[in-house]
C-alpha cells in the first residue's frame, strides 16, 4: 500500500543494484546502474512498476481488457500488452503514427502478446472510436494514459525510491545522483516523491528526451516548457492524493541538452556510448530512452559536471527492443558490419 494504493505484485522486486566497475575505473565517477531493464515480463523495463498499479485499479473496476495509446514503437503499449496477457486481460495499442511498413521491435512483441494495434488518422477522434468498438462488443475497457503517466503512475517509481534509497545504504552510497530519463514524466516524478517521503539523502537528475516545446531544437526553450508541466503535473499529483508532499519548483534538477533535436531520432553520439556500455559491462541500452541519459553520464564524467569520485546510478529503464527498429537497425548495420566476416 503506498500513499493510500495497492498493487497487483507481478514482479520479482528488488532489481538489483551493480556497481558498473569497468566503467568506473575508466570514467573517474563511481557509476552504479540501477536494473530495472530486468524487470520480468517482455523483456521489462519500467513501465511495469507503474503497470501493477493500473492493473489493481483496472481488476477493481472489473476490466477485461487495457487500452492504451503511444508511439508506433511505444515500450509502454508492449509492456501494457504483457500485464494484460499475464494476468488474462485482453490489450489494444492506438498510435497515430503510420505503419512502418515491417513488424519488427515493440511490434513484432506486441503482437507476439496478443495485443491489437490501431494505427489511427486521428488520435482524439482514433482513441475514442477503438475504446467504443471492444466496448460494443461487450468488454470492460480501461484506459491506461501513454507512457502510464497520470497521478496513479507516480506510484510505481514512488516506491521504486523507497527500494534504490535502502539499497545505496547498503551499499555506503547515500550522496549519489541517480540519472533518469524523462519522458513522459512519471518516473522521474515518482522517484522524486518516493525520495522525498523516505527522507532519503539520494539526489535525482531528469535528462530529458522528448521535446516540451515546439521547436525540438530549442534547449533553453524545452527547459522552460518542461519545467511548467512537471509544476503542472506535481500539482495534480498533490490534488488527488489530497497533500503536499513538499517538492518545489526549485527540486527540478533536469537537462535538456541531450534530446539532439528530436525524439527517437538516430544519433551517433548516442550510439556511441552504447557501444561503451555494450563493451565495459555488457549492458545493452537503447537509443531512444536511456542511450541519452547514459550520455550524460559519460559527457558529465568528462566535462566535469560529474565531480571525480562521486557517486552516479544510472537508472536502466530498459527499452531493449527499440534497437530493432529500422531506423535505428541500418545504423547499426552500417557501423557494425566491420566486425562480420564471411570468411570464403
Ligand atoms: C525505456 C524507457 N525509458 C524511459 C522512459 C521514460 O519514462 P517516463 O515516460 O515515465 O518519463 C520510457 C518511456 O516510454 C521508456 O520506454
Amino acid at each position: 500500500m503506498l500513499f493510500g494504493h495497492e498493487k497487483v505484485e507481478i514482479l520479482h522486486l528488488p532489481t538489483p543494484l551493480e556497481h558498473l566497475k569497468n566503467v568506473s575505473e575508466d570514467l573517474g565517477v563511481n557509476v552504479y546502474c540501477k536494473r530495472d531493464d530486468l524487470t520480468n515480463l517482455a523483456t521489462g523495463g519500467n513501465k511495469l512498476r507503474k503497470l501493477e498499479y493500473f492493473l489493481k485499479d483496472a481488476q477493481d473496476k472489473g476490466a477485461t481488457m487495457l487500452i492504451t495509446e503511444g508511439g508506433a514503437q511505444t515500450n509502454h503499449g508492449r509492456l501494457t500488452a504483457a500485464v494484460a496477457a499475464k494476468s488474462g486481460l485482453k490489450s489494444a495499442i492506438v498510435t497515430s503514427d503510420p505503419y512502418p511498413g515491417e513488424i519488427s521491435a515493440n511490434l513484432l512483441l506486441d503482437g507476439m502478446l496478443g495485443c491489437n494495434v490501431h494505427f489511427v488518422k486521428d488520435m482524439e477522434t482514433g482513441r475514442q472510436a477503438v475504446i467504443d468498438k471492444y466496448t460494443s462488443e461487450g468488454e470492460k475497457v480501461y484506459y491506461v494514459p501513454m507512457g502510464g503517466s497520470n497521478e496513479l503512475g507516480v506510484l510505481g517509481y514512488a516506491e521504486c525510491a523507497f527500494e534504490l534509497d535502502a539499497q545505496a545504504k547498503e551499499l555506503g552510497i547515500e550522496d549519489a545522483v541517480i540519472y533518469v530519463t524523462v519522458g513522459s514524466m512519471s518516473t522521474y516524478m515518482g522517484l522524486l516523491l518516493g525520495l522525498k517521503e523516505c527522507g532519503s539523502t539520494l539526489r535525482v537528475r531528469g535528462v530529458n528526451v522528448l521535446p516540451y516545446s515546439e521547436n525540438a531544437a530549442d534547449e533553453a526553450g524545452n527547459e522552460k516548457a518542461l519545467r511548467e508541466s512537471l509544476s503542472d503535473y506535481y500539482k495534480r499529483v498533490c490534488g488527488f492524493y489530497g497533500r503536499d508532499f513538499g517538492i518545489t519548483d526549485g527540486d527540478f534538477d533536469i537537462t535538456t541538452a541531450y534530446i539532439h533535436g528530436a525524439y527517437n531520432n538516430a544519433v551517433e553520439e548516442v550510439r556511441d556510448v552504447m557501444y561503451y556500455l555494450a563493451r565495459k559491462e555488457a549492458i545493452i541500452i537503447d537509443p531512444c530512452y536511456t542511450g541519452k541519459t547514459f550520455e550524460a553520464i559519460v559527457d558529465g564524467a568528462k566535462n566535469g559536471a560529474i565531480e571525480r569520485g562521486s557517486n552516479v546510478i544510472f537508472m536502466h529503464t530498459g527499452g531493449l527492443p527499440g534497437i530493432y527498429t529500422l531506423h535505428h537497425r541500418v545504423e547499426f548495420e552500417r557501423e557494425l558490419m566491420p566486425y562480420m566476416h564471411i570468411e570464403e
